[in-house]
């Protein structure tokens, strides 16, 4: 009880303060960016993003999407864009656009890559698409599951209310919560995380969420549906823990996977932040160029976009953590890998998140697309760091030949000029 009565508390402080969390990243991360503006115009500056690049494929008739009567387009769509389907996570709190279709009976599907994430609920009328393009930042779409010759990503801007927030860093991102619901999904209002990362305790994480795999007696809030469920697990703590079979809370035939990852959450919970900080160093970096013509007010803030890149702050996992699924062994797969067979995909999951605490988004568009001078800024300190050259306290936490592991890593795989020796 008492654990609970501090988890309540300590939401309640969350939701009536909700700068609170994301405000670990810098002072003011958590306000509204001027998105719309003359200097970062969201809403004039060309997409470039898998999903605008697929429409594009498809109104020149070089790709067309299969539709099923099973899903509608989302099989289609996983394949074409390369997305896992093990990396489906289900999330039943009522917390969409699409709100009343969802329930902990019909919860929704969410899929994701290291660009686009999918939000499916079997039957809706549409699919929630979003998009982190390197021009904007997160970028919004519905597809009508309707069968049509050339199917439309039609971009909607409104998606900006829940994802353009203090809990996305004031941009246009992503965001991942934690909530206690009652029995139909409905968030209890006093209840709620602002913004889940790599760094939120596990026990505070996945309200709201199914969860699958294995933790151990590492308490966390998933599977627990109305407030019943959540008063046993405060004496009970594994109570509907390492769950493996979720066919018992409602009929999985009707998704594309059985289950819902911890691994796949603990990844999605990384990413949706990093793709969060990248647009905002890369607004703030903007907004003072334009202003400036330099980036010396901004070093501070891609000091903290480091701390989170390179996992600092993240929170301790106590006991092994395992997935259920496939996706474990299909994200590692996908590397790239160093000459010694080394990546950064590569999972520890028995004190921390990774092996090489490094974040893959270092391989993606929106990551190369960071402003020139503050790009550069950030893989100057990354040699430093790696390099140890200002000595053990930069970066204390990471033990050096960690440090060594991934500047090898990174040279093998991205930064060919780093050179043999470093
Ligand atoms: C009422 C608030 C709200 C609105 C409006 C909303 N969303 Fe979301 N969305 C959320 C929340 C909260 C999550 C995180 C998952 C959860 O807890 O349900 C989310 C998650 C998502 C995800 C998974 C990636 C992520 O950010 O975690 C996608 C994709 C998504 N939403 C698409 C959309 C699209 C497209 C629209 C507009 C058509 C939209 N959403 C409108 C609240 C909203």
């Amino acid at each position: 009880m008492r654990k609970f009565l501090k988890f309540v508390g300590f939401a309640i402080l969350a939701l009536c303060s909700p700068a609170l969390l994301a405000d670990e990243d810098f002072q003011g991360a958590t306000h509204l960016m001027p998105f719309e503006d003359a200097v970062l115009q969201y809403n004039s500056a060309p997409v470039n993003n898998p999903i605008s690049q697929l429409q594009k494929r498809i109104d020149s008739g070089r790709a067309a999407l299969h539709f099923s009567r099973r899903d509608g387009y989302l099989d289609d769509l996983l394949s074409q864009l390369h997305i896992l389907k093990s990396s489906q996570v289900l999330v039943f709190s009522k917390t969409s656009f699409q709100k009343e279709l969802i329930s902990p009976s019909t919860p929704r599907a969410l899929f994701f890559n290291d660009d686009v994430y999918i939000g499916y609920i079997p039957g809706a009328p549409i699919m929630e698409i979003s998009s982190a393009d390197p021009n904007l930042g997160g970028v919004f779409y519905i597809l009508d599951q309707n069968k049509v010759e050339k199917p439309e990503f039609e971009r909607r801007d409104q998606c900006l209310e829940c994802h353009a927030t203090s809990r996305t860093m004031g941009v246009p991102g992503f965001t991942v919560r934690s909530f206690v619901t009652d029995k139909s999904g409905e968030v209890d209002s006093t209840s709620g995380l602002s913004v889940v990362d790599h760094r939120t305790p596990i026990e505070d994480r996945w309200g709201g969420y199914y969860v699958t795999g294995y933790h151990g007696n590492q308490a966390h809030r998933g599977n627990l549906i109305g407030q019943a469920a959540f008063d046993k697990q405060a004496t009970k703590p594994n109570f509907k823990g390492d769950v493996t079979d979720l066919s018992s809370f409602f009929d999985v035939d009707r998704y594309p996977g059985t289950n819902s990852d911890i691994v796949a959450l603990m990844v999605l919970e990384h990413q949706t932040h990093m793709h969060n900080f990248i647009t905002r160093l890369r607004d703030e970096t903007a907004l003072k160029m334009a202003a400036y013509g330099h980036i010396h007010y901004v070093t501070n803030i891609a000091e903290s976009f480091l701390k989170y890149m390179l996992f600092s702050g993240e929170a301790p996992i106590k006991s092994e953590i395992r997935g259920n699924s496939s996706f474990m062994k299909e994200f590692q797969a996908q590397g790239p890998f160093d000459n010694k067979g080394r990546s950064l995909r590569q999972f520890d999951l028995k004190r921390r998140m990774f092996k090489y605490p490094c974040s893959y988004l270092i391989y993606s568009k929106t990551f190369d697309g960071l402003p020139d001078p503050i790009r550069e800024y950030v893989w100057n300190r990354l040699l430093e760091i790696f390099t140890g050259k200002n000595g053990p306290a930069d970066f204390p936490e990471i033990p050096m030949e960690t440090k060594r592991a991934m500047f090898e890593i990174i040279r093998d795989t991205k930064k060919k000029e780093w050179g043999k020796d470093g």
